[in-house]
């Protein structure tokens, strides 16, 4: 069945890169300079089946103008990487408009990948203010918002409520549940995304962050992790594992694994994007209807999410502005940010749309990840993110497998951020 599917998967991908090539064939005969033609988007192939019909509506209104999807593996960390190869070729690259990781926006403007937009042509202002931010570098427009996120406290209400328990604020409730309560009910306590992958950075900034530490200052040439803050933030996750109320197989989840183990009815508590809560709530999970939502909790009190989502960028060699500037203003439209989120399940970027009693009928967990967007706060900005996330990843990893005290961890970590941040 998993090869079956990855198989089909794999020719899917196949045939969309090459109607790319077929596409690009056209391309070059036709006159450049007026901006307008065929492109393609390129996106992390993840949560990305709502996006084919949405892009078949501008097609069939945009002749000669069509758009192609070019679905790229997964995970942030290979999706990266496929587009870096892809922009270094320059002239020669495949990709007209991306769909990047919010924390990329630095990194790609900087080398010169992507080109400065005209803040005119986007509704910037009917977006969530914390999202026009991360699509800016060195003061100017060089992405525009698509999609925003943020992570939440899933939690089993059925079982709580059997406890006669409200859902955790701080870490110390969560810690208490996560190893007292879950075992009586045969649960794991507690799990998010921990996988040496930028999930595992998530998760780590966000336990830093809520414990009122920082990583990186000044746009990411300054080291601030080196801090009891920190220390107690990477504490709070390295000391779930060793007294298990952070299950061992947890060190081997990204998004969907621990999903996954949360509908099965295997955890207590799970750390993820809203995405997640809708999978759970869906037919077919073990715990449709039994799950609730709470921002997530920080050692005394409410804890800070990091932003995440992604911003439209266009690449400094596409071939048709001009159109990827109108796409871009199509997807960041109201009817399609609203499609976003009731075909998507992912967070929109309008405001207005978090506020709509109908949708918040459909979506309860609206009102709160509102909250949390508006709370959450940026991975380290750095035009070497993706050496920052590397190294955060691979030292609170060892730290989570107990091969390094937090204290040590956070040492190591100021020591290799310095050598990046130089
Ligand atoms: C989600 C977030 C993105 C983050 C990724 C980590 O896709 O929207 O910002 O980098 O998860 O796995």
């Amino acid at each position: 069945m998993r090869w079956t599917r990855a198989a089909g998967r794999g020719l899917l991908v196949l045939l969309v890169v090459l109607t790319g090539y077929v596409a690009f064939g056209t391309r070059a005969q036709e006159g450049p300079g007026d901006g307008r033609g065929p492109l393609t988007l390129a996106t992390a192939g993840d949560l990305t089946g709502y996006l084919g019909p949405l892009l078949e509506g501008w097609n069939t209104t945009h002749p000669g103008e069509g758009v192609t999807l070019v679905e790229l593996p997964d995970s942030a960390d290979e999706t990266h990487a496929q587009m870096v190869t892809d922009l270094r070729g320059g002239e020669r690259s495949r990709f007209d408009v991306l769909n990047i990781d919010v924390n990329w926006t630095s990194e790609f403007a900087a080398a010169g990948w992507i080109r400065p937009l005209d803040a005119d042509r986007f509704p910037l202002g009917t977006f969530l203010p914390p999202v026009v931010d991360t699509a800016t570098y060195d003061g100017r427009l060089y992405a525009v918002p698509y999609v925003t996120n943020a992570g939440l406290l899933l939690y089993r209400k059925d079982v709580l409520e059997e406890e006669g328990l409200p859902p955790p604020r701080t870490w110390t409730e969560l810690e208490r549940y996560a190893e007292t309560v879950a075992p009586r009910h045969g649960l794991g306590g507690y799990a998010g995304q921990f996988l040496p992958y930028e999930g595992l950075t998530v998760n780590a900034a966000e336990a830093v962050y809520s414990a009122g530490g920082t990583i990186l200052g000044d746009e990411g040439s300054r080291v601030t992790v080196d801090s009891a803050a920190a220390r107690e933030g990477i504490g709070f996750l390295v000391r779930g594992v060793r007294e298990g109320w952070i299950p061992r197989e947890a060190l081997t989840y990204k998004e969907e694994e621990s999903k996954q183990a949360f509908q099965d009815g295997r955890l207590l508590f799970l750390r993820n994007w809203p995405y997640a809560y809708v999978g759970a709530s869906a037919e077919g999970s073990r715990v449709a209807g039994r799950i609730g939502a709470v921002p997530l909790p920080g050692p005394e009190g409410p804890g800070t999410s990091v932003l995440g989502g992604s911003n439209l960028a266009v690449s400094t060699h596409a071939r048709h502005p001009d159109t990827a500037a109108r796409l871009i203003a199509y997807l960041t439209s109201e009817p399609v940010q609203r499609q976003v989120l009731t075909r998507g399940a992912l967070p929109p970027v309008r405001a207005d749309l978090y506020e709509n009693p109908d949708l918040i009928r459909e979506f309860p967990y609206l009102p709160t990840l509102r909250e949390s967007v508006l709370a959450a706060a940026p991975r380290p900005r750095s035009p070497r993110y993706d050496q920052v996330s590397l190294a955060v990843q691979a030292v609170v990893h060892d730290a989570m497998t107990g091969h390094q005290t937090p204290e040590a961890a956070v040492r190591r970590l100021a020591r290799e951020l310095d050598a990046i941040a130089r």
